[in-house]
């Protein structure tokens, strides 16, 4: 999780300098601290963190390595179940990283934050919000997941449609600045604000969707179908200095800075694409990326899968660039034999 924490003190950094005021913090499931004790040392915007964890073994290593915090007394370690509103509440960040659901947490995750405060929710229930497990999901989440290689992304999009609609419950509602598929969980970074527009969510038909053909067993959702990635907030994001692996973050910023500017749902990948349309060999993604743009679309490298992208042009306008990019490259090999 080093490079999951990481893109937290990326976030976390760039979110304290629009603001004037240091950050107060809740992680509220902290284990032994390591995300938590990292922002506070590592992201120069933290003004205090709370930490609370329920496995008295687990806080009893928390308590130890929050002693070496620099200003330890920033910090307050509390054996506690994390469902209960802390009475230092209400909180400008509160982190909810669990194992498994978030669901659980977030009322009181939702109650004890601030309007205008940043919410950072993981899920690691892959099995469930990925579409392995249907049943689970529709009761869990109240939405039908997308199963197969577009489950993940599909995960998060339940993901921030849920949270979403227990936010416009008490009048408030989701505002994504950062939010990814990574190993096997989908996290996001979101404002929450007082009032705000529409849901942006619907139900992703199976038939008739402008983006990548869906499997069967739609429709799908409700999914959040608004953006990911807030486009201006992302250009700000560096890698922090003291990333341990700073390379991964790197690439993942890149990515999200791409997508950001193509912020639509769900990827196509050049193999199925050639699988669907039974071409020789699929199109390299250059000779895609060159045809899609020469027909004044947008398009960009998704950080969800290594070859995946993500393009405001429809499957059809997708597959006919993608003849003409196979033909070219078939063509090109012939003069060069
Ligand atoms: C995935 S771990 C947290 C990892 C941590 N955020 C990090 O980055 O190192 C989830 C933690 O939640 C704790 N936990 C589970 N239920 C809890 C509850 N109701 N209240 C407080 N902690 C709880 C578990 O004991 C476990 O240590």
């Amino acid at each position: 999780m080093a490079t999951d924490r990481d893109l937290g003190i990326a976030v976390v950094s760039a979110w304290g300098l629009l603001r004037s005021d240091p950050v107060r913090a809740w992680e509220m499931l902290a284990a032994t601290g390591a995300r938590g004790l990292r922002l506070a040392t590592e992201s120069g915007a933290i003004g205090s963190l709370l930490t609370t964890e329920a496995s008295p073994a687990a806080v009893s290593v928390l308590s130890a390595n929050a002693a070496l915090v620099p200003g330890f007394d920033r910090v307050t370690v509390r054996a506690a179940d994390a469902r209960t509103r802390p009475p230092e509440s209400p909180f400008d960040y509160v982190d909810v990283d669990p194992y498994g659901t978030p669901a659980p947490f977030l009322p009181t995750a939702l109650d004890a934050l601030e309007d205008g405060g940043l919410l950072a929710i993981t899920a690691t229930d892959m099995a469930v919000l990925a579409g392995a497990q249907k049943a689970a999901c529709l009761r869990r989440y109240g939405s039908n997941p997308v199963p197969g290689s577009l489950g993940p992304e599909s995960g998060l999009r339940i993901l921030l449609a849920f949270v979403d609609r227990t936010l416009h419950e008490s009048g408030r509602s989701l505002h994504p600045l950062v939010s990814y598929v990574l190993d096997h969980h989908v996290r996001f970074y979101a404002e929450v604000r007082r009032g705000g527009p529409p849901v942006p969510e619907g139900m992703v038909p199976t038939v008739g969707f402008r983006g990548p053909t869906l499997p069967s067993g739609g429709p799908f959702g409700p999914l959040w179908v608004g953006p990911l990635w807030d486009r201006s907030f992302v250009a700000r994001l560096t890698v922090p200095a003291t990333a341990h692996h700073p390379k991964e973050v790197g690439q993942l910023l890149d990515r999200f800075r791409g997508e950001s500017e193509v912020d639509v749902p769900f990827v196509y990948e050049p193999n199925r694409i050639a699988r669907r349309l039974h071409l020789s060999e699929p199109p390299s993604l250059e000779s895609l990326f060159e045809a899609l743009r020469a027909g004044g679309y947008r398009v960009a490298r998704s950080h969800t899968r290594a070859s995946a992208f993500r393009t405001d042009a429809s499957q059809a306008e997708v597959e006919a660039a993608a003849r003409r990019a196979t033909d070219d490259q078939s063509q090109n090999a012939r003069v060069r034999a």
